[in-house]
């Protein structure tokens, strides 16, 4: 490590250990955009990239994880979602490939979830919205947490960050807990870390990164929008929930409202029953980040984005955004010291 880097260094110990990486940084998976590409390059710069498995079988996310080790022999993780069908194929392939860490999203992994990738020597994190859920997690031998707050992009609880430090990270600074939704400027990573956070996870920041194979037209988006831009939809009818997932809003923003209202006024004429609504609800969005993302899209797809993308304004290469957030830490403690 640098010498200048010193008393940031020191701060990202455990992370550092937990992780096996140069900096106590996650770049999150990101469906769609967390590719070997991206992964591999954040490895290489001394971050923890995770490959997202999305909605990928067994066959697909081993061609990724191959491509991300032709690329890097650094440390990455697998992100895998718990209600993914092929839950425990995903597990088997990691097995197989070796994979160091998997990230379970989207769900609170059972025990017996955990016990099988330990017994695969595979370390295993998970999201705690909740200290209740959080404890249990680590009772049931989870190794680190990932505490995401709602200004996160892509699929959010409805807790802020600062909220869930003083409710969860506080109470439980001797477990190793990583935090999300919001970071970027590296005085609020280091102060992340002093108030006893293993690290942080980030994510918008990387989806447009110059080494981000997303399409420019998605970078775009994210270079022009402003905080308030980054939206969760709205909801018009309490039997209709909606997933809440952060992103960029447009036309389709609009549409869904219409659709919503759409669907809410056949129910409530008997012409579709409450699960046929649903359906049409859900079936809204799908593909919709595929398309931003990959197609350019950014009309009517889903430009997912934290709200710190009104601090995002142009593209950088990942090793310039980590010396940014480096100086900026390390300067930050010298200034406090
Ligand atoms: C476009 C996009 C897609 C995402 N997809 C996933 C995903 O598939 N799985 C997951 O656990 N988190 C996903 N996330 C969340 C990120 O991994 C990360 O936690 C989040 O972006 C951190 O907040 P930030 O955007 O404020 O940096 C996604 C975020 C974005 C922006």
């Amino acid at each position: 490590m640098n010498k200048q880097y010193e008393k940031i260094q020191k701060l990202m110990g455990r992370g550092c250990d937990i992780l096996g990486t140069k900096y106590a940084i996650i770049g999150g998976a990101m469906t769609w955009i967390s590719d070997a590409h991206l992964v591999s390059a954040m490895s290489n710069a001394g971050l923890f990239g995770v490959l997202a498995s999305g909605a990928m079988d067994g066959d697909l996310l081993k061609k990724e994880i191959e491509n991300t080790q032709e690329k890097t022999s650094k440390n990455f993780g697998v992100n895998i979602i718990y209600v993914n069908p092929k839950l425990h194929d995903l597990i088997d392939v990691c097995h197989e490939k070796k994979v160091s860490h998997i990230i379970i999203a989207g769900g609170v992994p059972d025990k017996s979830v955990i016990e099988k990738i330990h017994s695969y020597d595979i370390q295993v994190m998970s999201f705690a919205p909740t200290l209740s859920i959080a404890k249990r997690l680590f009772k049931n031998g989870i190794d680190a947490l990932i505490l995401e707050g709602t200004e996160s992009g892509g699929h959010v609880g409805p807790i802020s960050t600062i909220i869930l430090i003083q409710d969860i990270l506080l109470n439980m600074c001797e477990y190793p807990i990583f935090v999300a939704g919001g970071i970027l400027r590296g005085e609020v990573f280091a102060s992340m870390l002093q108030l006893g956070a293993a690290g942080c996870q980030l994510g918008s920041v990387f989806a447009c990164a110059k080494e981000s194979t997303a399409h420019q037209d998605f970078k775009k988006a994210f270079f022009k929008a402003s905080g308030r831009d980054a939206v969760t939809p709205v909801q018009l009818h309490k039997k209709f929930p909606i997933t809440p997932v952060r992103a960029i809003a447009n036309v389709g923003t609009d549409e869904f409202i219409e659709k919503q209202r759409e669907v809410i006024s056949k129910f409530e004429k008997g012409e579709v029953s409450l699960d046929e609504g649903r359906l049409l609800l859900e079936h809204f969005w799908a593909g919709a980040l595929r398309r931003a993302a990959r197609e350019g899209d950014v009309t009517r797809g889903s430009v997912m984005a934290g709200q710190i993308v009104g601090l995002i304004k142009e593209e950088k290469s990942i090793s310039e955004i980590i010396d940014t957030i480096m100086n900026e830490a390390e300067q930050y403690l010298e200034k406090i010291s």
